[in-house]
């Protein structure tokens, strides 16, 4: 398939995946919207069919885009409890673990999504992987940097800041065990939070190949 072509089956894929999604949204709900291209092609879906919804974002691009389209924000001080989340991922694996956070903004999106009563992720299916790979993102404090990056091991600074002040790096380093991996990242003092997503998390994943949808169950119950 020519590189155009695997362009436009992933775009398809997104909107595919981003559809199946909208359908469970109702009236009346309270939503968290995810970050990225995927999530990009909800925010009109849902927009078009003129909800009575409350949402939260997990970025500023997202919560730009979402009142574009006409969908009620509002920021995540209001509401201590989400009735659904929906975001995108970067890697899926068949076990349910993810990889997020290539936007940056996974810290975010893993408060959204462990608020929510259920959480649904949306991907092309060029986003399952046999094996999670590197780079992890990860988000950590500016004090005490060099200290932190010592302890994680090989990991690289994007430059880049979040929208709440945390410094957005990659691990680069290998993933082996998830479990291993997220326990050790959470026993990182400084780091703020990781990009892996454990399956206890996720309810359940749609990965749209051409206009199926392949679902994935998550261990959220
Ligand atoms: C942002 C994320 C996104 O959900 C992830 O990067 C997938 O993005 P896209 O839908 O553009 O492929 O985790 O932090």
């Amino acid at each position: 398939m020519s590189h155009l072509a695997s362009e436009a089956t992933s775009e398809l894929e997104k909107r595919t995946a981003a559809a199946t999604a909208a359908a469970l949204v109702e009236s009346g709900m309270t939503l968290g919207l995810g970050t990225g291209s995927t999530v990009a092609y909800l925010l009109p879906i849902l927009a078009s069919r003129r909800l009575r919804l409350r949402c939260v974002a997990t970025s500023v691009a997202t919560e730009r885009a979402a009142r574009r389209a006409g969908l009620r924000v509002e920021p995540f001080d209001t509401l201590d409890e989400l009735d659904l989340a929906v975001d995108g991922a970067d890697q899926v694996h068949l076990s349910g673990w993810l990889v997020k956070g290539c936007g940056g903004a996974h810290t975010r999106e893993k408060i959204v999504a462990a608020a929510a009563r259920r959480f649904i992720v949306i991907a092309s299916s060029d986003k399952l992987v046999d094996e999670l790979r590197p780079p992890v993102p990860l988000e950590f404090l500016a004090y005490g940097v060099p200290s932190t990056l010592r302890t994680l091991g090989p990991t690289r600074l994007r430059g880049l800041v979040s929208p709440d002040g945390g410094l957005i790096a990659d691990y680069t380093g290998p993933i082996g065990d998830p479990v291993l991996l997220a326990s050790r990242f959470a026993g990182i003092p400084g780091l703020v939070e990781h990009g892996m997503f454990a399956p206890e998390l996720v309810t359940e994943i749609f990965v749209a190949r051409g206009r199926d949808v392949e679902r994935i169950e998550g261990r959220r119950r």
